[in-house]
């Protein structure tokens, strides 16, 4: 039921976290609207699409296994293919038909704590993020090594070294952020302990890891995203703090047994390209993602998605039951660095509930006025992400299209128009889960004019689980 005060019906929202266990490939045959002239690509998606074995649901959708999905936009028709990511914890769990590992977020082997009793090794689950570099695809999860995926067929060709310059479980984020004017891939990883070590990469727009650098943070750094800007990296040092105890005597699963500090500030470390780095401190907050960061003389603007409060996971809390409205909700903050004056200050931009925020990849580490993101149906309470919402800085003006109450929509990816940087000249491609049809749908948008609706529905013949990210390019493997 939709209630006077809610936008969505949880029944609704639980629909969209059934597994997809079936992989298939097809062409769309009805679209509704038209794909627009000039988009021509392959939208690759990444999310959990499995979320049990046997009759143990996992603890947390994060700990699903990836599916990667290869939407393709080619002669104003669309292919869809889907895959899973065949890690070698999977292969394992799919032969035995019982979970064997423990998930980082969520869930432990069956048989109680004496089970998980100093089992300390982790599933690579590579179900973050997906991205095309070179000719690498590359599935991305970040507490390990990518795995390397065929993008025509999306078959696993195995876990990515760069030729041997990583170790099988050596730490790869999944925000690697690309230098427009190189094509570079900035990425960092990070091993998270009592002091973490940072690594630094570079994949040149060959995919070959071309920069590796190490740092010793003093401790504990949980680090999912970071920004970048010509001359700068910069980390949000979230006051976490660890409680390994539970988590090593099998009692529960990491993810659990972490709090945020709140009298303790966050530490903001600006990596420049040479010399040391610097520290700076702004309030106690966690940072998943950030929007971009650029440089304004010898100050920085960084924008991101603030939690002042930790979503703490529960350890024994079923995701699916969910409250909303008890869930610290994600805003979008403004953060002005200056090194030199070693201040932070901050500003919200925005009053309302919003996650996986996207940019022009051409304004990547320079000036951007528009932010694209998912968000609530409406200010309030927070509440599952149903609309579109673009953010113009310039003018603080708000424009959405939103698909309550029965649409729930995933990341939004920003993809220009052919050889145009113009900021708002692009389409904003997401998918949507769909109650009503049980199904969900690709949908296509116009950057400059959101709120007129998407210009293009395209069906799929089943649902997609709720995905977490992705990445366009405007290559095509199918014809
Ligand atoms: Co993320």
């Amino acid at each position: 039921m939709v209630t006077a005060t809610s936008t969505y019906s949880t029944a609704d929202w639980q629909l969209g976290y059934r597994s997809l266990t079936c992989e298939q490939e097809y062409w769309i045959p009805e679209i509704e609207g038209r794909i627009p002239t000039g988009l021509r690509g392959t939208l690759f998606r990444n999310g959990p699409g499995k979320l049990e074995i046997g009759s143990q649901r996992y603890g947390h959708p994060f700990d699903g296994d990836g599916m990667v999905c290869a939407i393709t936009f080619v002669n104003g028709k669309v292919h869809f293919r889907n895959r899973f990511v065949r890690t070698c914890e999977f292969e394992a769990e799919e032969k035995a038909g019982r979970v064997l590992y423990r998930g980082v977020f969520g869930t432990q082997k069956p048989g109680g704590w004496w089970a998980n009793f100093l089992d300390l090794r982790f599933k690579n689950p590579a179900n973050t993020n997906v991205i095309y570099q070179g000719d690498k695809l590359l599935a991305l999860w970040e507490a390990s090594a990518p795995y390397r995926l065929n993008p025509a067929t999306l078959a696993t060709e195995g876990v990515e070294t760069f030729a041997g310059a990583l170790s099988p479980g050596q730490p790869f984020t999944a925000h690697p952020r690309r230098d427009p004017k190189t094509g570079d891939l900035m990425a960092f990883g990070v091993r998270a302990a009592l002091n973490s070590q940072l690594f630094f990469y570079r994949l040149d727009a060959q995919g070959r890891l071309t920069e590796r650098r190490n740092y010793t943070l003093p401790g504990f750094a949980f680090l999912h995203d970071f920004a970048w800007t010509p001359n700068y990296r910069i980390f949000f040092q979230n006051p976490m703090a660890f409680n390994p105890l539970p988590f090593v005597l099998g009692w529960q699963p990491a993810g659990t047994c972490l709090t945020l500090k709140q009298r303790e500030p966050t530490r903001v470390w600006l990596f420049p390209n040479s010399g040391e780095p610097m520290q700076l401190a702004t309030e106690p907050g966690f940072v998943f993602h950030f929007v971009n960061g650029y440089e304004v003389g010898e100050q920085l603007i960084v924008d991101a998605v603030l939690y002042e409060e930790y979503p703490a996971l529960e350890p024994d809390a079923d995701y699916l039951q969910i409250d909303f409205t008890q869930v610290p909700a994600g805003k979008l903050w403004r953060f002005y660095l200056d090194p030199k004056a070693g201040s932070v200050k901050r500003e919200r931009l925005l009053d309302r509930s919003v996650e996986f925020p996207a940019v022009h990849p051409a304004h990547m580490g320079g000036c951007h006025r528009y932010i694209y993101m998912g968000a609530t149906h409406a200010p309030g309470p927070n509440a599952p992400l149903q609309a579109i919402l673009k953010l113009d800085t310039a003018t603080g003006r708000t424009q959405q299209y939103s698909f309550a109450p029965r649409g729930f929509v995933g990341e939004p990816v920003f993809v220009p128009y052919p050889d145009s940087a113009a900021e708002e000249e692009g389409w904003i491609v997401t998918v949507v889960f769909d109650a009503a049809s049980r199904c969900s749908q690709v949908v296509i948008l116009e950057a400059q004019d959101l709120a007129a609706g998407p210009v293009a529905r395209i069906p799929l013949r089943h649902h997609i689980p709720y995905g977490l990210h992705g990445s366009f390019t405007p290559q095509v493997w199918v014809e």
